[in-house]
Protein backbone atom coordinates (compact mmCIF):
# COMPACT_ATOMS: atom_id res chain seq x y z
CA UNK A 1 0.00 0.00 0.00
CA UNK A 2 2.78 2.23 0.98
CA UNK A 3 4.63 1.42 -2.18
CA UNK A 4 1.65 2.55 -4.48
CA UNK A 5 1.21 5.81 -2.53
CA UNK A 6 4.82 6.91 -3.30
CA UNK A 7 4.31 5.16 -6.46
CA UNK A 8 1.37 7.53 -6.95
CA UNK A 9 2.98 10.89 -5.66
CA UNK A 10 5.96 10.21 -7.72
CA UNK A 11 3.53 10.07 -11.16
CA UNK A 12 1.56 13.05 -9.88
CA UNK A 13 5.22 15.29 -9.02
CA UNK A 14 6.51 13.64 -12.46
CA UNK A 15 3.16 15.41 -14.19
CA UNK A 16 3.37 18.66 -12.50
CA UNK A 17 7.06 19.12 -13.28
CA UNK A 18 6.24 18.09 -17.30
CA UNK A 19 3.37 20.62 -17.47
CA UNK A 20 5.53 23.38 -15.69
CA UNK A 21 8.41 22.88 -18.34
CA UNK A 22 5.64 22.69 -20.98
CA UNK A 23 3.30 25.53 -20.06
CA UNK A 24 -0.52 25.62 -21.66
CA UNK A 25 -3.86 26.98 -20.53
CA UNK A 26 -5.63 25.01 -18.03
CA UNK A 27 -8.36 23.07 -19.82
CA UNK A 28 -12.26 24.13 -19.87
CA UNK A 29 -12.78 20.31 -18.58
CA UNK A 30 -10.28 20.95 -15.60
CA UNK A 31 -12.36 24.11 -14.85
CA UNK A 32 -13.02 22.67 -11.10
CA UNK A 33 -9.33 23.76 -10.01
CA UNK A 34 -9.95 27.32 -10.63
CA UNK A 35 -13.50 27.27 -9.06
CA UNK A 36 -12.08 25.78 -6.06
CA UNK A 37 -11.18 28.67 -3.17
CA UNK A 38 -8.12 30.65 -3.76
CA UNK A 39 -6.48 30.77 -0.23
CA UNK A 40 -4.03 33.71 0.29
CA UNK A 41 -4.85 35.34 -3.03
CA UNK A 42 -8.55 36.47 -1.85
CA UNK A 43 -10.85 38.63 -3.87
CA UNK A 44 -10.38 41.26 -0.45
CA UNK A 45 -6.28 41.13 -0.61
CA UNK A 46 -6.91 41.92 -4.51
CA UNK A 47 -9.52 44.90 -3.92
CA UNK A 48 -6.97 46.00 -1.47
CA UNK A 49 -3.77 45.87 -3.68
CA UNK A 50 -5.09 47.00 -6.62
CA UNK A 51 -7.36 49.67 -5.53
CA UNK A 52 -10.11 50.29 -7.47
CA UNK A 53 -11.84 52.93 -8.82
CA UNK A 54 -15.37 53.65 -10.65
CA UNK A 55 -14.86 54.45 -13.96
CA UNK A 56 -11.88 52.58 -14.46
CA UNK A 57 -10.84 50.07 -17.39
CA UNK A 58 -9.85 47.12 -16.66
CA UNK A 59 -7.98 44.52 -18.06
CA UNK A 60 -8.02 40.65 -16.56
CA UNK A 61 -5.97 38.22 -18.79
CA UNK A 62 -7.29 34.84 -17.70
CA UNK A 63 -10.16 35.43 -16.34
CA UNK A 64 -10.84 31.61 -16.33
CA UNK A 65 -14.54 31.36 -14.91
CA UNK A 66 -14.45 34.14 -13.68
CA UNK A 67 -13.04 33.66 -10.13
CA UNK A 68 -12.44 37.33 -9.99
CA UNK A 69 -14.37 38.96 -12.47
CA UNK A 70 -17.67 40.01 -11.02
CA UNK A 71 -16.08 41.56 -7.92
CA UNK A 72 -14.04 43.78 -10.60
CA UNK A 73 -17.15 44.41 -12.35
CA UNK A 74 -18.83 45.69 -9.43
CA UNK A 75 -15.68 47.36 -7.89
CA UNK A 76 -15.55 50.03 -11.40
CA UNK A 77 -19.30 50.29 -11.75
CA UNK A 78 -21.54 51.05 -14.23
CA UNK A 79 -19.01 53.79 -15.52
CA UNK A 80 -15.74 51.38 -15.65
CA UNK A 81 -15.22 48.30 -18.29
CA UNK A 82 -13.52 45.38 -17.14
CA UNK A 83 -12.13 43.52 -20.57
CA UNK A 84 -11.42 40.10 -20.07
CA UNK A 85 -9.01 38.11 -22.48
CA UNK A 86 -8.51 34.58 -22.91
CA UNK A 87 -7.33 31.96 -25.10
CA UNK A 88 -10.50 30.05 -24.74
CA UNK A 89 -14.07 31.27 -25.98
CA UNK A 90 -15.26 28.22 -23.03
CA UNK A 91 -13.76 30.33 -20.01
CA UNK A 92 -15.08 33.80 -21.53
CA UNK A 93 -18.57 32.32 -22.47
CA UNK A 94 -18.92 30.85 -19.05
CA UNK A 95 -17.69 34.01 -17.01
CA UNK A 96 -20.02 36.29 -19.43
CA UNK A 97 -22.99 33.77 -18.20
CA UNK A 98 -22.51 34.70 -14.67
CA UNK A 99 -21.61 38.36 -15.42
CA UNK A 100 -25.19 38.47 -17.10
CA UNK A 101 -26.98 36.54 -14.43
CA UNK A 102 -26.15 38.60 -11.85
CA UNK A 103 -27.03 41.96 -13.76
CA UNK A 104 -23.06 43.28 -15.18
CA UNK A 105 -23.18 44.73 -18.42
CA UNK A 106 -19.66 46.21 -17.58
CA UNK A 107 -17.76 42.53 -18.56
CA UNK A 108 -16.69 43.02 -22.50
CA UNK A 109 -15.04 39.22 -23.94
CA UNK A 110 -12.14 38.75 -26.42
CA UNK A 111 -10.41 35.64 -27.44
CA UNK A 112 -6.94 35.82 -28.26
CA UNK A 113 -3.12 34.62 -26.82
CA UNK A 114 -1.99 37.29 -24.30
CA UNK A 115 1.47 37.71 -26.12
CA UNK A 116 -0.16 39.55 -28.49
CA UNK A 117 -2.81 41.59 -27.08
CA UNK A 118 -5.28 43.54 -29.33
CA UNK A 119 -5.57 47.19 -27.35
CA UNK A 120 -4.27 50.24 -27.59
CA UNK A 121 -0.94 51.68 -26.36
CA UNK A 122 -2.05 53.30 -23.02
CA UNK A 123 -5.50 52.65 -23.14
CA UNK A 124 -6.06 50.55 -20.00
CA UNK A 125 -5.91 51.43 -15.82
CA UNK A 126 -4.98 47.90 -14.71
CA UNK A 127 -4.17 44.79 -15.69
CA UNK A 128 -4.69 41.74 -13.49
CA UNK A 129 -3.07 38.05 -14.16
CA UNK A 130 -3.94 35.60 -11.60
CA UNK A 131 -2.25 32.36 -11.81
CA UNK A 132 -1.99 32.58 -15.66
CA UNK A 133 1.72 34.32 -16.46
CA UNK A 134 2.87 30.67 -15.74
CA UNK A 135 0.75 29.34 -18.33
CA UNK A 136 1.85 31.32 -21.23
CA UNK A 137 5.16 30.01 -23.13
CA UNK A 138 6.76 33.23 -23.48
CA UNK A 139 6.05 35.03 -20.11
CA UNK A 140 8.61 38.45 -21.18
CA UNK A 141 6.64 38.78 -24.27
CA UNK A 142 3.02 38.99 -22.67
CA UNK A 143 4.78 41.34 -19.62
CA UNK A 144 6.17 43.69 -22.80
CA UNK A 145 2.13 43.69 -23.86
CA UNK A 146 0.89 44.69 -20.97
CA UNK A 147 3.22 47.59 -20.43
CA UNK A 148 2.50 48.67 -23.67
CA UNK A 149 -1.55 48.89 -22.93
CA UNK A 150 -1.15 50.29 -19.36
CA UNK A 151 -1.29 53.77 -19.42
CA UNK A 152 1.31 55.83 -17.34
CA UNK A 153 0.78 55.33 -14.47
CA UNK A 154 -1.53 52.34 -14.47
CA UNK A 155 -0.62 49.17 -12.67
CA UNK A 156 -0.45 45.48 -13.02
CA UNK A 157 -1.22 42.70 -10.45
CA UNK A 158 -0.50 39.20 -10.73
CA UNK A 159 -1.28 36.76 -7.99
CA UNK A 160 0.23 33.43 -7.58
CA UNK A 161 -0.53 30.32 -5.48
CA UNK A 162 2.30 27.62 -4.24
CA UNK A 163 0.19 24.20 -5.27
CA UNK A 164 -0.32 25.62 -9.10
CA UNK A 165 1.85 23.79 -11.25
CA UNK A 166 2.94 26.95 -13.33
CA UNK A 167 3.79 29.09 -10.13
CA UNK A 168 5.53 32.09 -10.38
CA UNK A 169 7.83 33.26 -7.98
CA UNK A 170 8.28 36.92 -6.96
CA UNK A 171 11.80 36.77 -7.69
CA UNK A 172 11.42 35.73 -11.28
CA UNK A 173 8.72 37.65 -11.55
CA UNK A 174 10.20 40.94 -10.82
CA UNK A 175 13.40 40.04 -12.94
CA UNK A 176 10.87 39.64 -16.27
CA UNK A 177 8.99 42.65 -15.32
CA UNK A 178 11.73 44.83 -15.38
CA UNK A 179 12.84 43.83 -19.07
CA UNK A 180 9.78 44.34 -20.20
CA UNK A 181 9.48 48.36 -18.23
CA UNK A 182 7.72 47.47 -14.86
CA UNK A 183 8.68 47.97 -11.78
CA UNK A 184 7.62 46.32 -8.60
CA UNK A 185 5.66 48.07 -5.99
CA UNK A 186 4.56 45.98 -3.65
CA UNK A 187 4.08 42.44 -2.63
CA UNK A 188 0.82 41.50 -0.45
CA UNK A 189 0.66 38.36 1.03
CA UNK A 190 3.06 35.16 1.90
CA UNK A 191 5.85 34.00 -0.67
CA UNK A 192 3.74 31.18 -0.99
CA UNK A 193 -0.01 33.30 -2.37
CA UNK A 194 0.81 36.83 -3.44
CA UNK A 195 -0.33 39.87 -5.14
CA UNK A 196 2.17 41.65 -6.76
CA UNK A 197 1.74 45.25 -7.65
CA UNK A 198 3.92 46.42 -10.12
CA UNK A 199 3.78 49.84 -12.49
CA UNK A 200 5.67 51.15 -15.38
CA UNK A 201 9.00 52.61 -15.25
C1 LIG B 1 -5.40 28.70 -14.03
S1 LIG B 1 -6.54 29.70 -14.92
C2 LIG B 1 -6.74 31.05 -13.80
C3 LIG B 1 -8.14 31.62 -13.81
C4 LIG B 1 -8.41 32.78 -12.87
N1 LIG B 1 -7.51 33.88 -13.06
C5 LIG B 1 -8.36 32.33 -11.44
O1 LIG B 1 -7.40 32.63 -10.73
O2 LIG B 1 -9.31 31.66 -11.02
C6 LIG B 1 -5.58 30.41 -16.23
C7 LIG B 1 -6.38 31.09 -17.30
O3 LIG B 1 -5.47 31.72 -18.22
C8 LIG B 1 -5.87 31.41 -19.55
N2 LIG B 1 -4.66 31.46 -20.40
C9 LIG B 1 -3.62 30.60 -20.39
N3 LIG B 1 -2.71 30.96 -21.31
C10 LIG B 1 -3.18 32.06 -21.93
C11 LIG B 1 -2.69 32.88 -22.98
N4 LIG B 1 -1.52 32.63 -23.59
N5 LIG B 1 -3.43 33.95 -23.37
C12 LIG B 1 -4.63 34.21 -22.76
N6 LIG B 1 -5.14 33.45 -21.76
C13 LIG B 1 -4.43 32.39 -21.36
C14 LIG B 1 -6.50 30.03 -19.45
O4 LIG B 1 -7.33 29.76 -20.55
C15 LIG B 1 -7.26 30.14 -18.12
O5 LIG B 1 -8.52 30.71 -18.29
Amino acid sequence: MKKLAAAAGLAVAGVALWWRKNPSACPYSQRFWVEAPHPLITRDRLRETLEPSPGERILEIGPGTGYYTLDLAEWVGADGTVEIFDLQKEMLDHTIRRARERGLWNVSPTQGDAQNLPYEDDSIDAAILVATLGEIPDQDAALREVARVLRPGGRLIVGELFGDPHMVTVGSLERRAEGAGLRLEKRSGPTLGYFARLVPV
